[in-house]
């Protein structure tokens, strides 16, 4: 899935949860050694997508500690981005000269609910959304939109919702956050949908 939205300079990897054995790094797992199990299965899912991805770039050793602000450290001269949710999960990394940032987020359909909408979104948003008949999906874009912006960004600490900005498009959209602009693209597959933001 996420091969359709990678951009030249970007490398990708995606991967269903099948059950399939996953290896951690050592220097990875000490960041879950006293984690449960569903958290330990989901970081080594991330770890693993960003592993492939990083391969392409000439780093597939590295260990991709966890940094203060729980963002993953990338090697250095590389950026990236990990998500997870149920049964899924993927990354996005690149050389650091190729982009300012990279942002990478994937949801299930169905926890956006309309009740939530005046506090994610600003007007135009809900505007955009109000009398589709996909607007669960288009919903569930929206936020994982301002999520990958919000990783792209880099930005730190508790942040409304409604301050970053999303323009949707065909297959793509666009974001802003104070006068910053962010490019992006989506894929929608069933009930996952996947974003990707960069600048
Ligand atoms: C940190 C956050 C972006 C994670 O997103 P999420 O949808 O909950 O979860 P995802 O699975 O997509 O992403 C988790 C991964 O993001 C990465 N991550 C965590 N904190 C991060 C940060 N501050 N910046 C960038 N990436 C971060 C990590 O790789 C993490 O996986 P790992 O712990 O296994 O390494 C989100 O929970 C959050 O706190 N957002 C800020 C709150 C807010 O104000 N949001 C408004 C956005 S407009």
């Amino acid at each position: 899935m996420i091969a359709e939205l990678l951009q030249p300079g970007m490398s990708g990897a995606d991967l269903c949860d099948t059950g399939q054995a996953l290896a951690l790094h050592p220097g990875e797992d000490i960041h879950v050694a006293r984690a449960a199990e569903k958290r330990r299965r989901d970081f080594a899912l991330g770890r693993t997508c960003a592993r492939a991805a990083l391969a392409s770039l000439g780093h597939g050793e590295a260990a991709i500690a966890i940094g203060e602000d729980g963002a993953p450290v990338w090697p250095q001269d590389i950026l990236g981005s990990i998500t997870h949710t149920s049964l899924y999960a993927a990354a996005v990394a690149s050389e650091a000269r190729r982009f300012a940032g990279l942002g990478i987020d994937a949801e299930r359909v169905g926890g956006v609910t309309p009740k939530l909408w005046p506090r994610l979104f600003n007007a135009a948003e809900q505007a955009q959304l109000s009398g589709r008949a996909d607007a669960d999906v288009a919903a569930t874009l929206l936020f994982s939109a301002k999520e990958a912006a919000f990783k792209a960004m880099r930005l730190r600490g508790a942040l409304a919702f409604r301050d970053i900005a999303i323009d949707l498009g065909e297959g793509g959209f666009t974001a802003e956050h104070v006068g910053k602009r962010l490019s992006g693209r989506f894929a929608v597959a069933g009930n996952l949908v996947l974003t990707l933001a960069w600048l």
